[in-house]
């Protein structure tokens, strides 16, 4: 809850969204709200003239991961170093512990998978190979669409293939494909939608130490989760408007179609088609197909919710602009332990980080950047690349700076790229070593 107070009864340790002087209100965005650490920051903001702050009481993001850490550096340096998130995170040695309800997927310590901090494969080096990867995934989701549009069996052994590959990249390296779940350019929101789901999914149980096989499994069900709308007619499944309680409830049917679909179908694991079954159930038992709540529902359902929520909140569709990652985080974070395993939902920021690949922020410089690589162990300093100077005029030369290792330049916040939107997918191009036909 955000309340005003005078400046005279701001304390240490309490957490500022926003400061005013006189009328001016300097509103910081709920993400970057600032702790307060001691009282010679609270001098500093009486001395700039500031009159008031409003402060975020119960603020969620300083309630600690159910898997506390040890040894973290004491916070110091810039304001961004101080935030909340980067007090509750994943130490540098590698991914937060797992925690118990995840220990059945957790890849065996005989077989330690390669750590998450240091991963075995470049980005640079891994992209080319998860972009052929994120290629074959599309075509594969199209292909088995519209085999079973066609009354035709799904080709398990294609599925198997193509999700293995996805599980290698991403197990080189955690970064490559997950920041290809940005690519939304299909025509289909569902194709393209399914892809995501799967690459969303696999980043989580990648980041949850999940083994090989695990991920495997979680992967075939993410990529078929809404197999079972091809069974529900075309006309409710590509209806611009809303639709009729009678249409929705058609619609809703999609995950039992699904679910017996895949029961149906030779080498498919259990564990993957709850995936289909159980993908909108809710955490607090508010959902369907079985109205399942808490651990009933199977991890893999719980983890595919959360990367199905995400990507549809950060999508355009026809009746709705795609929200930026950053709002979409918010909102999920505010939404968890009533629609999302609350774990997961914490997952997924740290996994993503605040700012995923391909961000447009403003930095307290003024300069414009894009966000070329994510902080897993700080979330709010990624690595950008600046584009812009202070005056909003172009750099001549790009410039990539780890925010983690800046004083003075923080990201503001996330902004919508609107008309800059071919130059920033330009930029990130470039970077990446592509060409592009503008
Ligand atoms: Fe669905």
């Amino acid at each position: 809850m955000i309340k005003k107070i005078p400046i005279e009864d701001l304390k240490a340790g309490m957490y500022v969204s926003a400061l005013q002087k006189g009328g001016d209100v300097d509103m910081l965005s709920f993400m970057n709200s600032i702790l307060i650490k001691d009282e010679t920051e609270i001098k500093k903001l009486k001395s700039k003239g500031y009159l008031s702050a409003c402060i975020v009481e119960d603020d969620p993001r300083t309630l600690p991961l159910k898997t506390p850490q040890k040894d973290r550096p004491a916070s110091s340096g810039t304001e961004a170093e101080r935030l909340p998130l980067e007090t509750t995170g994943a130490t540098s040695a590698g991914p937060p512990p797992v925690v118990e309800s995840f220990a059945p997927y957790a890849a065996p310590v005989a077989k330690a998978v390669p750590s998450l901090a240091g991963d075995a494969v470049d980005f640079n080096e891994e992209l080319r190979d998860a972009r052929e990867v994120r290629d074959e995934a599309e075509e594969l989701v199209r292909c088995f669409m519209e085999s079973v549009r066609a009354g035709e069996e799904i080709e398990t052994d294609r599925v198997n293939e193509t999700v293995g590959k996805m599980v290698s990249s991403i197990f080189r390296n955690q970064d490559a494909l997950t920041s290809l779940s940005r690519l939304k350019s299909f025509d289909d929101y569902t194709f393209a939608h399914s892809v995501n789901v799967c690459i969303l999914s696999l980043t989580l149980g990648r980041h949850m130490g999940f083994s090989e096989e695990a991920l495997h499994n979680l992967g075939v069900g993410a990529i078929l989760h809404d197999i079972g709308k091809m069974l529900v007619p075309e006309t409710i499944l590509k209806k611009p408007g809303s639709l009729s309680d009678a249409e929705f409830r058609e619609m809703k049917r999609h995950t039992e179609l699904g679910g017996d679909m895949l029961r149906k179908t030779k080498d498919i694991t259990d564990e993957s088609r709850r995936v289909a079954l159980h993908h909108h159930e809710k955490f607090d038992g508010s959902g369907y197909q079985d109205r399942l709540s808490g651990e009933d529902i199977h991890l893999f359902a719980r983890i595919a919710t959360v990367a199905d929520v995400y990507d549809a909140m950060t999508s355009n569709r026809v009746y709705q602009k795609g929200m930026l990652p950053e709002a979409a985080l918010k909102k999920m974070y505010l939404m968890r332990g009533t629609h999302f395993d609350p774990e997961l939902v914490e997952r997924l920021v740290r996994s993503l980080g605040i700012y995923p690949i391909g961000s447009f922020v403003e930095l307290s410089t003024g300069e414009l950047a894009v966000v070329r690589m994510p902080n897993h162990e700080h979330p709010l300093q990624p690595r950008v690349l600046i584009f812009s100077r202070k005056d909003k005029t172009p750099c001549e030369k790009r410039i990539e700076v780890d925010l983690k290792g800046e004083i003075g330049r923080w990201i503001i916040a996330a902004r919508d790229p609107g008309p800059l939107k071919p130059v920033i997918d330009r930029i990130m191009a470039e970077a990446e070593g592509l060409s592009f036909a503008s």
